[in-house]
């Protein structure tokens, strides 16, 4: 065999004319040269077909050696994923032998000319969409999994949805600026990644976890509306919808009000849908409280593709001669149900499963009632029923004979975390959300509290972040009850996902140091770490708010990919490690010994 190096040829004066994805039949009587890697190859006997990929598509390339003995010698030894650049013509496939899945396929082009550009070794994985392979193999190898079409694709779209977001945003007179990464911590609640400084010996900057201090000090400066697409650093529990670093599509106005950013974000989205989708968005888009949102789907972030909505039925037990309900309605907790339509497969070991579930949510069990014909039941609570309790129940649950009601009583946040994920279970369990028609369901989520109650830290914490306004009646409530204080904070969600979350900032240096106490935080430390916010909201700070999307999120939900690791060209793993570059890794001692830095492992 010979060695590659005797294969290769220089590229010489030859130029691409067209893509491997374009060509057609009215190209039909061309000469064109095409370039790119060799999908498969297919030998035969007299001809051998050639499958040339580019990121355009494929061209199916036939080497005939009545047409060049020299091509068709060649082709012989080029294996998949050689580089090739081939000279010929295009022609009309035979009949009976076009390919109506590919849109090349009713044309082929007849070699008279190849060079080698390269080869390749044999490929750890088949460049083909339709195999499995290993996540890790995946990343090792990314540059080879970012061949596969559905990998080009989605990076594609991220490049289209980023271009039209700078289209829109340019259009309303929005300014593109940048901030450092280099910084202080950032006020998110994620653990900050830090990066020691070798002029400064033990002194360390945090990498932002958002540009949120900066976008407010653009505010101040006068700069009135602002917008990045920019990369954000947070060390947290890895999950498919979080990555250590990602990248939001970061905002920021003056003068505004939530409206106002409600409205431009409204035509935002509109406007990417149509320009990507050709898909007509209805807005304005629902808007839910926060309450709402969490007692009648569990969660700040409801999925509203399905009903199926949580029941309280607290006041129903108000007398119930069940101990578990009383000591729950004592202890001021709730009573909570969902409902499943006319369930066919009751079973006790898929009750078991739901009953499994639900207690990995801190429920401590999960009670059943399946509703019968007539005045009948089965529950596994049915001598502590008594026949009013189930008319009630029947009544409110709005529940027919064949439906399956399921209970949990505990702790408000237990009962609504448990019934929330188990709805979003048993939508996946029985098909509730019908994927062929593409719904796109946006809601915003408003309301949010201001603060919630640590109570490991026995302290307040802010929901959103320190910088956030309180709704302007609520704040004669800071004093005297601090939790039912709400916010100017509102989320988007899209089909259940959160995509994004601002609010309304405080521009008042005063307001902000009384939530900043509020919070635990007392002058000195506030002075200590947002000491140059502070003095900013002192010298003519305008009102101002913002938001910030996650754009892994949206790409990813706009591609339809079940991880936003799909759509980063180089993510990291869980772990957050990237198995093709080895980072994290080992430095030298030398540039541990520049940076004052020893290390104490543990063993
Ligand atoms: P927030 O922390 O809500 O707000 O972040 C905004 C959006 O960023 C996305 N996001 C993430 N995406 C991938 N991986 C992560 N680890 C991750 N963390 C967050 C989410 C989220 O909705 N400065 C504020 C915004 C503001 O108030 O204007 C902020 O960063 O989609």
């Amino acid at each position: 065999m010979k060695k590659s190096k005797e294969i290769i040829e220089p590229i010489g004066s030859w130029k691409k004319t067209n893509s491997c994805g374009e060509l057609r039949k009215n190209d039909i009587g061309k000469e064109v040269i095409l370039m790119g890697w060799a999908q498969s190859r297919r030998d035969h006997g007299g001809l051998i077909f050639i499958d040339l990929r580019d990121r355009e598509g494929i061209s199916q390339i036939v080497f005939d050696p009545k047409d060049s003995t020299e091509a068709h010698k060649k082709a012989h030894i080029i294996k998949n994923e050689y580089v090739l650049a081939v000279k010929g013509k295009v022609v009309s496939r035979l009949a009976g032998s076009t390919n109506p899945n590919m849109p090349t396929g009713e044309v082929e082009i007849k070699a008279k000319q190849v060079k080698i550009l390269n080869a390749s070794d044999t490929l750890p994985f088949n460049i083909d969409d339709k195999i499995e392979i290993n996540d890790n193999l995946r990343l090792k190898y990314r540059y080879l999994d970012l061949r596969q079409s559905k990998m080009q694709r989605n990076l594609r779209l991220r490049h289209q949805v980023c271009m039209e977001i700078r289209n829109y945003l340019n259009s309303k007179s929005f300014l593109d600026i940048e901030t450092p990464f280099l910084t202080k911590s950032t006020p998110e609640g994620a653990r900050d990644y830090i990066v020691p400084s070798r002029v400064n010996p033990g002194k360390f900057y945090a990498l932002p976890q958002s540009p949120q201090l900066f976008k407010q000090l653009l505010m101040v400066a006068g700069f009135e509306k602002y917008y990045q697409i920019v990369r954000c650093f947070r060390d947290e529990d890895l999950r498919a919808d979080r990555a250590p670093e990602f990248t939001q599509l970061d905002m920021e106005m003056s003068f505004v009000d939530r409206d106002d950013i409600f409205n431009l974000v409204e035509e935002m989205f509109a406007y990417l849908f149509n320009k990507l989708f050709k898909i007509k968005i209805n807005i304005p888009f629902r808007k839910m409280d926060y309450q709402e949102a969490i007692s009648r789907y569990g969660t700040d972030k409801p999925d509203l593709r399905f009903a199926m909505e949580i029941i309280n039925l607290t006041e129903i037990f108000d007398k119930s001669s069940f101990k578990i309900f009383e000591e729950v309605i004592k202890n001021k907790g709730e009573i909570c149900a969902i409902k499943i339509e006319s369930d066919k497969e009751f079973s006790r070991k898929k009750l078991d499963d739901l009953q499994l579930f639900v207690t990995s949510f801190g429920a401590k069990g999960l009670a059943y009632i399946k509703i019968k014909e007539g005045k009948d039941f089965q529950s596994s609570i049915a001598k502590f029923l008594s026949p009013e309790e189930i008319e009630k129940i029947k009544l409110k649950t709005n529940a027919n004979p064949g439906d399956l009601i399921l209970i949990v009583a505990d702790q408000e946040k237990v009962v609504y975390e448990a019934l929330g994920n188990l709805r979003l279970k048993l939508a996946k369990d029985l098909n509730l959300i019908n994927y062929d028609k593409k719904e796109f369901n946006f809601l915003w989520v408003t309301n949010f509290p201001l603060l919630e109650y640590n109570p490991e830290e026995k302290k307040y914490e802010a929901v959103h972040h320190p910088f956030t306004a309180p709704l302007d009646e609520d704040i004669k409530l800071l004093d005297t009850n601090p939790l039912k204080v709400r916010s100017k904070a509102y989320d988007l969600v899209l089909n259940g996902n959160e995509i994004g979350g601002g609010s309304i900032r405080i521009h008042n240096n005063d307001l902000q140091s009384i939530i900043f106490r509020l919070l635990g935080i007392d002058d000195k430390k506030a002075e200590q770490k947002f000491g140059f916010l502070l003095q900013a909201l002192k010298y003519g700070a305008p009102p101002h708010g913002g938001i910030a999307f996650g754009l892994d999120r949206m790409v990813m939900l706009l591609a339809g990919a079940s991880s936003i690791r799909e759509v980063i060209a180089f993510p990291k793993t869980q772990k957050a490690t990237c198995p093709l570059t080895d980072a994290p890794s080992e430095v030298d001692q030398k540039q541990l010994k520049e940076l004052h830095i020893k290390l104490d492992l543990p063993h």
